[in-house]
Parts: structure tokens; C-alpha cells; sequence
């Protein structure tokens, strides 16, 4: 297998974790490159679902290393909650897991300010997951944040949060929120740094004597191309470069030496929080609802649904590279007929055919749609692509070809089994 990027070609949510663990059976190493544990990554293996955070979806796959990379930002309690998590249901949590030593932490004063800002934002409030995700990489972009190697020198570590949590409380109180006692969260984050001691190291050095041992790396996207800080549906985004680029920053392995990007969509758009959602449509909502589908792996808010979006696919297409597809969720549409696909939209009288830049102008972008025939039969138990009914077929081509990227994977139900390679 080729050092192949995966990333969501949408809002996020597209079945990443999925389609990780379904290729790491032909990788060695897969790596997360940015974001916390505001990512939800589902996979159902076994009849078993096990939902990850911060640990990439490869380590349900014995023998493969899973890297925390350091564009990541990492909130020690979670980290360790979700290790021990691991562990109980039975899954082996050791030497294949590498945590980088110049990932960011999240603080609890973090998490705090996120959920104030959003409070006072009010119904311009951005829908967070409330992991504190945005002010953590405000910090490390002003170059105050702390990071792994802080957290494992015990004595610099408190040195340097008691700074912060003098200077945070000022704000919380600010805001009218409760302050933080340091007491407590030097304790419960220097309990949580000698549990993840183990794990920590300089991962770019790893993954060079990786590369150069010939071995092949999966980068695990978290969130999707419109949600990406540069990129994305701003300010309705999450604070990191989701997109291909962001794997190179967040792992220290150089652009040359990845081959593929891939790119993950959903057979038809979901969103969770707020901002423009140009194809939403209340009636597949309902219906996907109804099925039980379609609710957040991080915070079990409903996901907002839509018809599949090819402007903004062709536009993450441009950003990601993208040159392989996987389509996951087509059984979603198996009752479903007929069915639109946006192929453009009218803003103010005139066609666009790239998402504009601007919040209000996206939300007032009217999807032009192109409809197809649905196939109304079950797809879940196809194992080829000949076996999905003439309907699906073409469904899934249109939207490759809308796209411009090669099919390469299809998938019809959660399970590890439930996916077609062409
Ligand atoms: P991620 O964040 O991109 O990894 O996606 P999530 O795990 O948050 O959400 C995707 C949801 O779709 C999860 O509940 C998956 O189990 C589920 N899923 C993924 N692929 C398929 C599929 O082809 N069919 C069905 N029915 N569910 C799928
Ligand atoms: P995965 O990896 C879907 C969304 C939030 C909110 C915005 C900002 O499972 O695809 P944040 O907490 O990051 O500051 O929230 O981004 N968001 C996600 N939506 N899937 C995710 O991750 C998301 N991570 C963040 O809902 O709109
Ligand atoms: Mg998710």
C-alpha cells in the first residue's frame, strides 16, 4: 500500500473511521495529524462498535502502530480514559501507540472558555463540540500553549500551569465563570503524564526510520474539508487544517513522500453545529433519523442532512488532491427515489460552481439539482460492485464523475465486511 492520505471530502462525519480500519489491514502505521478528541471515529468490528477520539482507528488491528502526531491536541484525561477504554474491551494498548512529544494540551480552562465564547455568542454561536479544541490551538498559535514534553518534567509542568491558570481564571472570572484550582489539575494532569510516559517520544524521528524501513503509512483525517480553519465554511469551522496539507504539518513526514490522498463522502451530506448547509433537506433528516442513523459519535447531537453536495466535492477535490473516492452510507439511500445530487447554485440571480467565502453568501446559495432514479432495493449485503443494483452503480459513478477522482471503495453498512474494493 502507498503512504496514502485519508481525509472527509465534506462536514466531517463521512465514515473515516470505517474506511481506516478497513485499509489498515494493508498499511503498517496509522498516524492522527490534527485535531482532539472533538472527533468521533465509529468502527463496528465483530458485532463490537467501538467509537474513537484521539487514538487512531488502526489500533483495533493488532500488530499496526498507531501515532498521535504533533498537530494534534491532546487532552490527557480523555487520552487516558480512552486507552483504559480500549484495554477493558479487550483491545491491546502498548508499544503500538506513540504519542508525540510537541502535541499541544487541552486544559481544563480550555474547554471552559470554549463553552463561555459560545455562550455569549448566542445565536451566532458555532455549535462546538466543547472539548475546548479552538482556544487550545489559540494558544499554540500565540505560542502559550503547553505541550507533551511539558507535561512529562513534572516540576516545569506546574511551574508553567500555575502561570496559565493565574491568567485564565482572570478571564473565567471575567465571564462570570468559576475559577480552576490549580491544585487539582496539576494533580490530575501529572497522574494522567505518568500514565501516558510510556507512549511519549519524538514521532518524526519514528516515522522517518518507518519510512526508510519501507513501511506504509495511513494518515487519518479527523473532521472534513469544510471545517478547516483556512478552508472551510469560516467561522463555522474547527481550528485546524483538516485537509491533506494538514498531515505533512501535523506528522513532520514531507509532501514528497505521500502517494495517495483519499478522499471519504457520504452517498449525501451531514453536518453537526452551526453554519451553511447548502443541500439540507428536513425530510431525509427525518427519515435518516428514523432509521436511527445520523447522530453525533461525540456528542450525540442529530446530524443535519442533505442531498450529496458536488460543488463543495469538486472544491475539496481541488484543496485535497484528492485522487481516490470511497462513498460510504450508500445504503442510507437504499429507499430513497428519486434523488438529488447539487451540481451547482444560484446566488443572486447567477450560477457559481465553487462555494463562496463568505458565511452569508454561502447560506444564501440555492443548490441547482440534478435528480437521478433511486433503486429502492437493499444494497447491504453486496460484496461487488456487480452485485449492487444498476441504479446504485450509476448513482455512485455520477458522483466520482462530479468529483473527478477514481471510485475505489464503496460502502454499504457499518461493518468491516460491508465494503465493496473495486
Ligand atoms: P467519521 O467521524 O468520519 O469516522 O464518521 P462517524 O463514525 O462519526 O460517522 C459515520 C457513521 O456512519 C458511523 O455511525 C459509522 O458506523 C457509520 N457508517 C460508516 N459507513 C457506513 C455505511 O456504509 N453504512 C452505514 N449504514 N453506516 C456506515
Ligand atoms: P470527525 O473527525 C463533525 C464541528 C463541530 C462544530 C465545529 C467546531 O468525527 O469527523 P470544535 O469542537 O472542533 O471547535 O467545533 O466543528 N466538528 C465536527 N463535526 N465531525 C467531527 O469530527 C467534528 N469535529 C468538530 O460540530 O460545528
Ligand atoms: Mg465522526
Amino acid at each position: 500500500m502507498a503512504n496514502t492520505i485519508l481525509v472527509g471530502a465534506q462536514w466531517g462525519d463521512e465514515g473515516k473511521g470505517k474506511i481506516i480500519d478497513v485499509l489498515t489491514g494493508n498499511a503498517d502505521v496509522v498516524v492522527r495529524s490534527q485535531g482532539g478528541n472533538n472527533a468521533g471515529h465509529t468502527v463496528i468490528h465483530g458485532g463490537k462498535k467501538y467509537v474513537l477520539h484521539l487514538i487512531p482507528s488502526g489500533i483495533l488491528r493488532r500488530s499496526k502502530t498507531c501515532v498521535i502526531g504533533n498537530g494534534v491536541v491532546i487532552d490527557p484525561l480523555a487520552l487516558v480514559v480512552e486507552i483504559e477504554g480500549l484495554q477493558k474491551l479487550g483491545i491491546p494498548v502498548g508499544k503500538n501507540l506513540l504519542i508525540s512529544d510537541c502535541a499541544h494540551l487541552v486544559l481544563p480552562y480550555h474547554r471552559m472558555l470554549d463553552e463561555q465564547r459560545e455562550i455569549r455568542k448566542g445565536d451566532a454561536k458555532i455549535g462546538t463540540t466543547k472539548r475546548g479544541i479552538g482556544p487550545a490551538y489559540g494558544d499554540k498559535a500565540a505560542r502559550t500553549g503547553l505541550r507533551m514534553a511539558d507535561l512529562m518534567q513534572p516540576e516545569l509542568f506546574s511551574k508553567k500551569l500555575q502561570a496559565k491558570i493565574r491568567e485564565n481564571n482572570s478571564i473565567l472570572q471575567a465571564f462570570g465563570a468559576k475559577p480552576i484550582s490549580f491544585r487539582q489539575v496539576n494533580e490530575s494532569y501529572l497522574e494522567a503524564g505518568a500514565k501516558l510516559r510510556p507512549f511519549v517520544e519524538n514521532t518524526v524521528v519514528w516515522l522517518h526510520r518507518a519510512l526508510q524501513r519501507g513501511k506504509n503509512i495511513l494518515f487519518e483525517g479527523a473532521q472534513g474539508t469544510f471545517l478547516d480553519i483556512d478552508h472551510g465554511t469560516y467561522p463555522y469551522v474547527t481550528s485546524s487544517n483538516t485537509t491533506a496539507g494538514g498531515a505533512c504539518t501535523g506528522s513532520g513526514v514531507p509532501p514528497h513522500r505521500m502517494d495517495v490522498v483519499l478522499g471519504v463522502v457520504k452517498a449525501y451530506t451531514t453536518r453537526v453545529g452551526e453554519g451553511a448547509l447548502p443541500t439540507e433537506d428536513a425530510k431525509l433528516a427525518d427519515m435518516l433519523h428514523e432509521m436511527g442513523r445520523e447522530f453525533g459519535a461525540t456528542t450525540g447531537r442529530a446530524r443535519r442532512c442533505g442531498w450529496f453536495d458536488a460543488v463543495a466535492a469538486r472544491y475539496a477535490t481541488m484543496i485535497n488532491g484528492i485522487d481516490e473516492l470511497a462513498i460510504t452510507n450508500l445504503d442510507g439511500l437504499d429507499t430513497v427515489d428519486p434523488i438529488r445530487v447539487c451540481v451547482g447554485y444560484r446566488l443572486e440571480g447567477k450560477r457559481v460552481d465553487v462555494p463562496p467565502a463568505d458565511a452569508a453568501q454561502l447560506e444564501n446559495c440555492e443548490p441547482i439539482y440534478e435528480e437521478m432514479r433511486g433503486w429502492k432495493k437493499p444494497t447491504h449485503n453486496a460484496k461487488k460492485f456487480t452485485q449492487l443494483p444498476p441504479a446504485a452503480r450509476d448513482y455512485v459513478r455520477a458522483l466520482a464523475g462530479h468529483i473527478g477522482a477514481k471510485l475505489t471503495v464503496v460502502s454499504v453498512g457499518p461493518e468491516r465486511a460491508q465494503t465493496i474494493i473495486l
